[in-house]
């Protein structure tokens, strides 16, 4: 299976499916890596990996469709039968989640649906939840929509900060969505209908209570 991994920044979540890639966990290959914001961490990474790259600077071209067309020809062309939205934080239009259903995943970090835009880490501490999380899921036209794929769970400590949170998060993004991949890669996926039927899934059998006692 050939994956693209869209970026416009860091890129960790890139780096978490190219080390999952290396060391054969993935099952699939990353054969582009492209962003819409030049000159960005995550392009590095690809480079070093020997992933090849472009920019796709969407202020360089006139409208969000012309953007679009421009990133879906890029994506056929490659023969890309996987797209990894991996921190990137450009809205797609229903044309081109349409043309790439069920074959366009993406991370976010909170557990959806709850927490669905940005901030997610600050509204989760506000709304004083005890656990919160992230989410690989399938993309559909609302934002942070679609059937959810695999899910990490986090607690939430009484003193975190936003970042505290977002690390805490972060580090089961990376598992979690090189996991999500070799899922899809593997042929165990099935969506039907908003929801994601995973073949030969063992889930876990125990609760968290957040507070311990
Ligand atoms: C990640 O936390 C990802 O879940 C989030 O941006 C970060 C990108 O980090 N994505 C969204 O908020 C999308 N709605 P990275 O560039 O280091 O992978």
């Amino acid at each position: 299976m050939k994956a693209a991994v869209l970026i416009s920044g860091r890129g960790s979540n890139l780096q978490s499916l190219i080390d999952a890639q290396k060391s054969g966990d993935l099952h699939a290959e990353i054969v582009k890596v492209v962003s819409n914001v030049p000159d960005v961490q995550g392009l590095q990474r690809a480079e070093e990996a020997g992933i090849e790259t472009a920019v796709l600077d969407h202020k360089n071209f006139e409208d969000r469709e012309s953007f679009e067309d421009a990133l879906h020809a890029l994506l056929a062309d490659a023969g890309i039968d996987l797209v990894c939205l991996a921190g990137f934080m450009r809205i797609l239009t229903d044309n081109f989640v349409s043309r790439w259903r069920d074959r366009l995943i993406n991370i976010h970090p909170s557990l959806l649906p709850a927490f669905k835009g940005l901030h997610t880490h600050e509204r989760a501490i506000e709304a004083g939840v005890r656990f919160s999380g992230c989410t690989v899921h399938f993309v559909r036209p609302a934002m942070d929509d679609g059937p959810i794929i695999v899910q990490a769970a986090v607690p939430i400590h009484a003193d975190d900060t936003p970042d505290d949170l977002a690390k805490r998060v972060l580090a089961e993004e990376h598992k979690i969505y090189p996991l999500a991949v070799r899922l899809i890669a593997d042929g165990r996926i099935r969506v039907a209908g908003d929801r994601v039927a995973i073949e030969n899934a063992v889930s876990p059998d125990t609760a968290l209570i957040n507070p311990a006692n």
